[in-house]
């Protein structure tokens, strides 16, 4: 997991010269590891090696044994033979016993844990088949008295009775101070998570008795952060959707709403230029406008966004507003936005 994480931030971790500190911590952890295994192994050599030599000792003091009763004709030689080829047989038969044993224990372990995960139900599951799957009503988006809390942290409500209502066609904007729980609002609509208490509707039935995939699929997520693949720009874009259903011109029509078809025409591969490890051969501008184009892919009904100039300087967050404003246009959408910026969002 460190290695995974500071190679994904590793300009983070070469802006604050900090590569040692990485490395030494995952040395350290690697050290653990090898410091059990070293152990484990030694005494697992000096068994095999106490097995392989007892044969060598035990062996001439058998062949001398059975050469003497031979002598005394106690034993004739067909069962000495006999006896020969059964001990040795057996003594093949143990050793591989011993060897398969333990990694019988670690399979059993592993398959236990693997099997686990398989069949753990999630508490919400993309796989129901509740409500007609062709034409849900969205009208109203409906917050009744709504209280919720992680559950990681059940004891802190971010959300104390909410009540909201959004109809088909309206813009809102959410407002409010770092951490009082504007993202967690999308997130519910998106049921990520279920309410702790109060009721959200969707077209007066509870969001619980939708059906999950359809209703996610009605809805286009601009983040805080734009979240782009080791891709092309076309499969970018284009994953927002189900890639069967969509042509290139639908490709190109969200990019030119999203502002972004004029860059990538500069391109040398156009629409096949890839964009690095989270789309870092591309500006930020750039990729919070793919991320646009990738929401409004596949013609949204709702969209959801939040805070999506956040992290922009003011000439790129001039081109974003612009996309984001033809993007919301003859859309329901709520924006989570800057004070400054919450009338520019709304309609009402
Ligand atoms: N996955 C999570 N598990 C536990 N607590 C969380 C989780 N996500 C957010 N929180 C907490 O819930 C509260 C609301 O978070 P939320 O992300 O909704 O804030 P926000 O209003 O969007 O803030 P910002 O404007 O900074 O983005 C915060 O106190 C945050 O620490
Ligand atoms: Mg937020």
């Amino acid at each position: 997991m460190i290695a995974i994480e500071s190679i994904q931030n590793i300009r983070t971790v070469v802006q604050l010269s900090r590569q040692n500190l990485f490395v030494d911590r995952y040395t350290a952890l690697v050290g653990n590891t090898k410091k059990a295994t070293l152990k484990h192994m030694h005494v697992h050599g000096v068994l095999h090696g106490v097995e392989m030599s007892l044969m060598f000792f035990v062996m001439p003091v058998v062949v001398f044994c059975a050469a003497k009763l031979v002598s005394n004709h106690q034993l004739d030689i067909d069962t000495l033979l006999m006896a020969a080829a059964y001990v040795s047989f057996l003594s093949r038969f143990l050793s591989a016993v011993n060897l398969t044993l333990p990694k019988l224990g670690q399979s059993y372990a592993v398959a236990h844990h693997f099997t686990r995960l398989m069949y753990r139900k999630p508490l919400i599951s993309m796989n129901d088949t509740t409500e007609n799957q062709q034409h849900p009503q969205f009208d109203p988006v409906e917050f009744n008295s709504v209280c919720f809390a992680y559950p990681t942290r059940p004891k802190i409500m971010v959300l104390n009775k909410l009540n909201l209502t959004l109809r088909t066609g309206q813009s809102i904007a959410i407002v409010g101070t770092s951490g009082c729980g504007k993202s967690t609002v999308l997130s519910l609509i998106e049921r990520f998570y279920d309410v702790t208490d109060g009721q959200l509707q969707i077209g007066g039935k509870d969001i619980r008795d939708v059906n999950l995939r359809h209703f996610r699929s009605l809805i286009g997520y601009i983040g805080q952060e734009p979240v782009l693949f080791n891709m092309s720009i076309r499969d970018n874009i284009g994953y927002g959707c189900d890639l069967n259903s969509i042509t290139m011109s639908d490709i190109i029509d969200a990019a030119i709403i999203a502002n972004i078809h004029s860059f990538v025409q500069t391109l040398p591969q156009g629409y096949d230029t890839l964009v690095g490890l989270h789309g870092s051969q591309i500006s930020g501008g750039e990729r919070q406008r793919l991320a646009i184009a990738r929401a409004i892919v596949c013609k949204p009904q709702l969209l959801l966004m939040d805070e999506p100039t956040s992290a922009l300087d003011d000439e790129n967050e001039q081109i974003i507003q612009d996309a984001l404003q033809h993007a919301a246009e003859n859309r329901t959408s709520i924006t989570v936005a800057h004070r400054k910026y919450a009338t520019f969002y709304t309609s009402e």
